[in-house]
């Protein structure tokens, strides 16, 4: 049976579409966002990530059309909607939120010809860094495929998201997000292999050992946060042509490394981006093997911390608001914080004893202005509502 909150959300989204429309929705699909535990950056690089999913859901109700056009309307974007012939859709167009929609249904169009109606609706905090455009794209996802009754598997749904991802709205990211907001189950991380695409479920009980992760929105996005993204992407690259690899993360350690410092800048600023990558990738495998030993959960929060200061410091996408919330989040007493995602802005995540969330939150608001924050409970991936 639905949780009580899906029952709710389902119903809202219903009415909402068939006041918007004049029909019921064939059905309802949610899909979450997501906060990644460790493993940064590494998902471009072959290597390993760690995510939990977000009780907070996008969701989109979704019925079929006749007269061949995609329409979608946003709860969180009134006046934004988007009304355009499927045969007009091209990368790019439509833009802003309905891109990510759009670029989902432009993979099937020739297979719901007379078009699609969605209503969109949601609470994953956007600009945040919790990746509400992937639960966006994985919720429409979903619906297609049981609309048009197409035998995707999970891999199929992650690989539709994430091409509406790069091919349609242009944001070249990695697999972390979509395989987080699809693969995800309640109360475990997902400790996931880019590379392979093997993926295992991590029990994850932090209420059970008296603890809490509290996600804190910094409050901040800069306006270079895609091009560094790209660019790092590139440095990344290019550090692996050098040392004559596919991925990076094929090298095993730091010291494998070595060959980046060839006495330039470029070089030095290689392998700083390099060693963020193979120590981030170890890092999942430390928190992961003291996850499965059963021991204290506390024991991964300076692995936390580590990986913060290793994207602060060598792959240098924090910025000083998300510095100053995990300065301030370990100064009150948390185990372990991190920035999460991209960087550029967004989202730091804590891990803090349950009796001491809201000194945190306090002092996070006080003394870094980061009023927004949340304890998280990792949660359901992407599923039918109604
Ligand atoms: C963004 C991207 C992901 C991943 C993270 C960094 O969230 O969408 O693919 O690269 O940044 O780990």
């Amino acid at each position: 049976m639905s949780p009580p909150a899906d029952v709710e959300a389902a119903a809202r989204a219903a009415e909402a579409f068939t006041a918007r429309f004049g029909a019921a929705p064939e059905g309802v699909w949610a899909a979450p966002g997501r906060v990644n535990v460790i493993g940064e950056h590494t998902d471009y690089n072959g290597g390993h990530v760690l995510p939990v999913a977000l009780p907070h859901t996008v969701r989109a109700a979704a019925a079929r059309r006749d007269d061949g056009r995609l329409v979608l309307t946003s709860a969180q974007h009134p006046g934004a909607d988007a009304d355009v012939a499927l045969t007009d859709l091209v990368p790019g167009t439509p833009g802003g939120w309905a891109g990510y929609p759009a670029g989902v249904v432009d993979q099937v169009r020739a297979q719901v010809p007379g078009g699609l109606g969605l209503l969109v609706d949601g609470d994953v905090p956007a600009g945040s860094g919790l990746s509400s455009s992937a639960a966006l794209e994985c919720a429409v996802a979903l619906a297609v495929r049981d609309l048009l009754g197409l035998d995707w598997g999970p891999d199929d749904l992650v690989d539709v998201a994430r091409r509406a991802e790069n091919d349609f709205v242009g944001a070249p990211t990695g697999i972390l997000d979509q395989s987080a907001s699809v693969l995800c189950t309640a109360g475990h991380a997902l400790h996931l292999d880019t590379r392979d695409r093997t993926w295992e479920q991590v029990p994850l009980d932090l209420e059970g050992a008296g603890l809490a992760l509290l996600v804190v929105d910094s409050g901040t996005t800069h306006d270079h946060a895609e091009s560094g993204y790209g660019e790092r992407r590139r440095q990344c690259e290019e550090a692996a042509r050098r040392l004559g690899v596919g991925l990076l993360c094929d090298v095993p350690d730091a010291a494998g490394l070595a060959a980046l410092d060839d006495g330039t800048d470029e070089g030095a600023v290689l392998l700083r981006r390099a060693r963020h990558v193979v120590t981030e990738d170890a890092r999942v495998a430390e928190v992961v093997a003291l996850l499965r030993a059963g021991t204290d959960p506390r024991a991964i929060g300076p692995v936390l911390t580590a990986g913060h200061a290793s994207l602060r410091d060598d792959f240098e996408v924090s910025v000083p608001e998300l510095d100053a919330v995990v300065e301030v989040a370990l100064a009150a007493g948390a185990h372990g914080a991190r920035m999460v995602g991209g960087g550029f802005g967004g989202s730091a995540v804590a891990l803090v004893d349950a009796d001491a969330v809201d000194r945190v939150t306090a002092a996070v608001a006080e003394r870094a202005g980061a009023p927004r924050s949340h304890v998280v409970v990792p949660s359901a991936g992407a599923r039918r509502l109604s």
